[in-house]
This record gives C-alpha cells, structure tokens and sequence, in this order.
C-alpha cells in the first residue's frame, strides 16, 4: 500500500473549508492509502506561543480529527512530541540541509519578515519537516502547493544524505498536490479562499461553530443585487460559493443545484441547514472526546505507539549510517 504522510499545524481553528476541502478526503482515503496523519506540535513551537493554548488546541485538533472521521484502527494519528524520533532525525537533516537552502524558503523569509522574534527553530523548520516525512519511508506527500519547496527541500537533503553514506537509508518522498474536494470560499469575501489566517470571523464557518452562529454568518453572505440563481463563479461569486457549500454537504451537483432556487433566501436557509446537519455528527462525536478523555489519552498513545515502530527503525538506520556508535 501506498504510504502517505501528512502534518497538520495545531494553530487556528477547523473551518468547513479545511472540512470540505482536505478532510473529508483523507477519511475516505484511509482504507485505500497507508495515511500518516501528525499534528506537529514542535513546528508550531518555531513562533513563540502560549503554552495553555498550545497545550489545548494540539488536544482540540486531534480530537476534531477523530471527530471528521480519521479511525486510529485504520489510519496513524499521533502528536509530533510523542514520538522523539523526530528531533532526532531533525538534527541529522539540519546538518544535510545547507545554510543557503534554509535560506532559499520562502516561508522563512515571510515569516522572519512578519515576526520580530526569530527563531532559530523558524529557520530550521523545513528540516524537521523532512525528519517527519523521511522517518516513515513516505512515498507520497499530500499537501498543498504552498509546501512545494519545503517538498523539494525533504527529497534533495534525503538524496544528499544518502549519496553521502553510501547507500539507500533514506526513502526520497513524491509531493502529490491532492485534488481539492471543494472549492469554498470566505462568506463575506467570496473572492478569497476561506482561510483561517484571512482574519474573516464572519466569512469562516468553523466546524465546531454552533447552529446559531453557522445560520447567521450563512445568512449574512455576501451575494449581488441582480436577484438571480446562478452558478457562475467569476460573475456570481457569493451565490455561487453558496451553491458549493450546498452541493458539497448534500453530495449534488451546484450547477444542477441553481435550478431548484429562484431567490437567495432560501438558498441560503438551506445551505445553512445543510452545513448544520453536516456538522451535528461530528460536533457530536468531538463532545463525547471531550467528555471522556480516557479515550483520547488512549487513541493518541496507540497512535504514537504505531508511529514510534517504524520511526525508530529509521531512525537507528539513519544514525548508523552517517556515523554515529550504537548503544548496544
Ligand atoms: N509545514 C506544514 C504546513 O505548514 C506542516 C508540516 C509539518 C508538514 N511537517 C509536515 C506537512 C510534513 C507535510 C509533511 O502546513
């Protein structure tokens, strides 16, 4: 089977976008592809935070992960610190990646560019995102086109680490781009992916939003004053965003969808209706995680369990190449 690795940042809130998106897919994934899932909580440490909150939402995010669908029987799920393999394969990457790739990424330098504290950690991040990947003998790496150089970067530092030592330690890992289960955008802003670090509180349904607030941020989206339902997104963005939305959580065709509306009143009653009912189930599922912790505790120790299995196999590989004594 194919093995996928994907990290996911425990910064932000869980909104539909990310749900009808990129989760929903992962969960009918599972059965098909030997999925990975990591919340990395050591990546997010590369920006100062406070400790509660980091504490809270790293919980939150694998708790709503179970929640959307990700079973610990079928797939991985774990917490980047549980497994230490990481920093320890993170050191022998830092010291494979040269200064001026570090230097190259772009994100790096966004970030430093936004940041008055800059980590030596923000500088190093992408290493410690190929330790990730590389610790799994990943074949595929699902994400977005915005981590294609951190991608490279894992491919071209395992390929120099294993011209080094002289042999295959070191899987080299494909960036696969997912294809996007649907397009949504913010609500107020249809132009704008719906994204979590827009700063759109109105335009961004998260999926832990209650009822009420996911009716009224639907109500209020943004449409046009022509009065017509039609999907056509460069003309009609907000109706047609809202068409999206519908169809994505009722499984029908938008374009098929505009037939059945004559005004935005109800398309938007209904669309709001039937994010409502797509996120009872999961909203449920997220308090009963809540409500027993025992469970949680439970899922994340067999996941890292799981993890720690083949990370430590690679990792002892990886150190005995390049040099390093063995304990025993
Ligand atoms: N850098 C990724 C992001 O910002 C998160 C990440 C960390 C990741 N480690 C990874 C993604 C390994 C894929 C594989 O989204």
């Amino acid at each position: 089977m194919t093995r996928a690795f994907s990290g996911i940042q425990p910064t932000g809130d869980v909104h539909l976008g990310n749900y009808l998106g990129a989760v929903r897919r992962w969960v009918d994934d599972q059965h098909d592809v030997d999925s990975i899932f990591c919340v990395v909580d050591l990546h997010a440490l590369t920006i100062p935070k406070d400790p509660e909150v980091l504490r809270s939402k790293t919980l939150q995010l694998a708790q709503l992960l179970v929640a959307c669908g990700l079973e610990p029987e079928t797939c991985t799920l774990f917490v980047q610190s549980h497994v230490p393999e990481h920093s320890g394969l993170a050191w022998l990457m830092e010291c494979t990646a040269s200064f001026g790739e570090l230097s190259r990424m772009v994100q790096f330098k966004d970030k430093s560019d936004r940041n008055d504290f800059v980590s030596a950690g923000l500088f190093t991040y992408p290493a410690l995102q190929a330790a990730d990947i590389l610790l799994y003998d990943t074949d595929v790496v699902p994400v977005g086109d915005d981590q294609r150089q951190h991608i490279e970067l894992a491919r071209d530092v395992a390929t120099r680490f294993n011209n080094r030592c002289g042999s295959d330690v070191l899987v080299v890992p494909e960036h696969v781009i997912p294809p996007v289960g649907a397009r949504i955008m913010d609500l107020q802003n249809p132009g704008d992916k719906m994204s979590k670090s827009l700063d759109s509180p109105q335009g961004t349904v998260l999926v832990l939003d209650d009822p009420k607030t996911i009716e009224k941020k639907i109500k209020r989206a943004v449409t046009d004053t022509d009065n017509e339902v039609r999907f056509d997104v460069a003309d009609k963005p907000g109706v047609s965003n809202l068409l999206s939305i519908l169809g994505a959580a009722t499984g029908r065709d938008p374009e098929a969808l505009a037939d059945d509306y004559e005004m935005y009143g109800p398309l938007k009653a209904d669309t709001a209706e039937a994010v409502v009912e797509l996120l009872r189930p999961v909203q449920q599922r997220f308090a009963d995680l809540v409500d027993d912790p025992a469970t949680t505790t439970q899922i994340l120790s067999t996941g890292a369990a799981k993890a720690r299995e083949i990370a430590s196999a690679t990792l002892d590989r990886a150190q005995r190449a390049v040099g390093l004594l063995s304990p025993s």
